[in-house]
């Protein structure tokens, strides 16, 4: 028996022919001896009709039929009566009428609603992932992965256009720096020694463009034992690339032609054909982060001066201890509640606000508020002026060291934008961000670390800079691109003198032997001849569910983990036999982290 159409294929000019059709059914309806199938497969669904008057022993069996039960179905096209088409599906205007009928497999009641009519997932997420196998049958779940399939068909397409040679790289390999903890795989044939899986193909790409491969593209699963968000997960998949013989416009320039021919394609949109580009303190002191989302305005300014001159403690010993007053007006939002700010108030408290600052701005742009006694009128009409603030707005101002006054303002900025519905869920609002920090100073380590990692090339006007020391002004040359406010990719030019990577390395902490230890293949690679190199990586699973408005990137990935990393579905990570413990000469000892803390 053989297919002769798909489930989402017939239309009213087949009508008279006979076709067989297989697939799931969808729901079983039975309307007083008449049978109607919804017949289901990733193309669509039918209407088959098992009707007495048309073939009264095909109905006997039809009556066995249960959802989710697979069948082969053989019958003749009909044209629906009038009134009773479906202009929700795609075959909505014929139904087919069985001759005859074979049941595959029949099939238990499914634990989740594969036909939910609303396209809703009511059970909760260990279950779905238990059942995976059957929450992606659902069509609209299926959508998402085969919206990916379609993707990565034009990402392959693109770079074999442009190109770049499809390399791979090993996923047993010594640990990468990119600032994750590994996941480690331990050796049996060497004793007590451990592989690290790849948290990016980094050194890798690199010793490919050493090696003259000029330009290398790969889609590589990364693993990161990370604490895990809505969009990280501990194994996913980057769109990793690699340059040789590139300045920062050019990769950049690169991938605006990605975005232009890539996602503008799958996703049928006309993206800017130059994506703009911001400086990463001018994001930072705007909109509060490194990741902005630019389809809102509500811009944070800086009024450290202003409120300096104020008698108010909070704002003058905050810029006296050195640190930044930053301010937004939220639009048309004067008449928030006294709950709503103590709400806000303790929301910026998690970003490391000791408090929140607001002002009214009420009719003749007067401005009102309690801290009102400690400001001059004019200091107050200098805040409302230099937050561009107008009557029927509401002021807020956080002070405190510059990091926390940013990150804690842009949380803000946010929250504003979320309570008052001004993301347009339809804008696609690109950005890269430009000349990041080269490093960071690291509160709980005592020094400081590479922002992106210990590869990432300064801006060359900034190298004399680095070498005389001083690591807080040095930028470098990296930079993500930002998709509404998420980041779907990020790269840098890398260092390819070996002695500027030495410097950076003893810059960071390392000494010689450490660096030697660690990346002792790597820097020893550059000393045989390396060509100026650079890249970027995608997060796969991060530009497609934020091309489709999406948050959390787990319906994007066929096979994900839940929040504490495991598969409820496979029940990994589990115990293993002793017997294999001992092949790799491991033995348990199961600590108490409390009580071992
Ligand atoms: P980076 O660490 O910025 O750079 O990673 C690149 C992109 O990968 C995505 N991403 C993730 N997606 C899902 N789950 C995670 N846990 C996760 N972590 C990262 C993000 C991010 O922008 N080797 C460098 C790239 C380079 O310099 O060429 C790197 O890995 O979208
Ligand atoms: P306090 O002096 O702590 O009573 O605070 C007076 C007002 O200033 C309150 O409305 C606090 O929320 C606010 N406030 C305190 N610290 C800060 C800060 N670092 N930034 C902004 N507002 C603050």
């Amino acid at each position: 028996m053989k297919r002769t159409h798909n489930c989402g294929q017939l239309r009213k000019e087949d009508v008279g022919q006979t076709v067989t059709l297989a697939g799931w059914v969808d729901r079983r309806r039975d309307h007083g001896g008449v049978i109607f199938v919804d017949l289901r497969d990733k193309f669509g669904k039918t209407q088959i009709v098992f009707n007495p008057d048309y073939n009264a022993e095909v109905l006997k069996t039809a009556e066995q039929l249960r959802n989710e039960y697979v069948i082969y179905v053989t019958g003749k096209v009909y044209a629906r009566e009038e009134g009773n088409t479906n202009e929700k599906l795609s075959t909505g205007d014929i139904e087919v009428k069985a001759d005859t009928l074979e049941i595959l497999n029949a099939a238990l009641t499914s634990p989740l609603a594969i036909n939910d009519p609303n396209e809703e997932c009511k059970e909760n997420d260990d279950l779905r992932l238990q059942y995976r196998y059957l929450d992606l049958r659902r069509p609209w779940i299926q959508k998402k992965l085969l919206l990916k399939s379609r993707f990565l068909k034009a990402v392959y397409d693109f770079f074999y256009a442009n190109g770049f040679e499809n390399i791979e790289t090993p996923c047993l390999c010594k640990s990468t720096p990119e600032g994750a903890r590994d996941y480690l795989v331990p050796s049996r044939v060497n004793p007590g020694k451990f592989y690290a899986l790849p948290q990016s193909p980094q050194q890798y790409k690199q010793l490919l463009m050493i090696a003259g491969m000029d330009r290398y593209f790969q889609v590589a699963k990364c693993f990161r034992d990370e604490d895990l968000r809505a969009d990280r997960q501990p194994e996913f998949t980057q769109i990793d690339v690699e340059m040789s013989f590139v300045n920062q416009d050019e990769v950049m320039e690169m991938f605006d032609k990605f975005v232009t021919d890539v996602l503008g394609k799958v996703w049928n949109f006309e993206p800017p054909k130059k994506i703009r580009r911001m400086k990463w303190a001018e994001a930072m002191l705007k909109y509060g982060s490194d990741k902005p989302d630019l389809r809102f305005d509500l811009e944070i300014h800086d009024v450290s001066e202003i409120g300096a001159k104020s008698n108010f403690g909070v704002f003058k010993n905050c810029v006296a201890a050195g640190g930044k007053i930053r301010g937004i007006a939220a639009k048309g939002c004067v008449d928030f509640t006294r709950k709503q700010i103590d709400e806000l108030t303790a929301y910026v408290g998690k970003y490391g606000s000791k408090g929140l600052v607001w002002m009214r701005v009420k009719e003749n742009d007067e401005v009102e508020t309690q801290v009102g006694k400690f400001f001059t009128t004019e200091q107050l009409n200098e805040l409302r002026d230099a937050v561009g603030a107008k009557c029927g707005d509401m002021m807020f101002f956080i002070a405190g060291p510059e990091k926390t006054a940013a990150t804690a303002m842009g949380q803000l900025r946010l929250e504003v934008a979320r309570i008052k519905g001004l993301r347009d869920p339809k804008k696609r609002e690109f950005v890269w961000i430009t000349e990041f920090p080269m490093f960071e100073y690291s509160e709980t380590e005592g020094r400081y670390m590479a922002m992106h990692h210990p590869f990432t090339n300064p801006l060359p006007e900034h190298l004399q800079m680095m070498l005389d020391g001083n690591l807080k002004d040095c930028n470098a040359e990296a930079y993500d691109l930002v998709l509404n406010g998420v980041e779907i990719g990020g790269g840098s030019i890398r260092i390819h003198n070996p002695e500027v990577q030495e410097k950076v390395f003893r810059l960071l902490g390392l000494s010689e032997e450490q660096v030697k230890e660690k990346f002792g293949f790597f820097v020893d690679a550059f000393k045989y001849g390396a060509p100026p190199h650079g890249g970027l990586a995608f997060g796969l699973d991060r530009v497609v569910a934020t091309m489709e408005g999406e948050e959390s990137i787990r319906d994007y990935i066929a096979f994900p983990k839940n929040t504490s990393a495991s598969s409820p579905m496979d029940k990994s990570p589990s115990e293993v036999d002793v017997a294999q413990l001992n092949d790799l000469h491991i033995s348990i000892n199961m600590l108490d982290p409390k009580k071992n803390a």
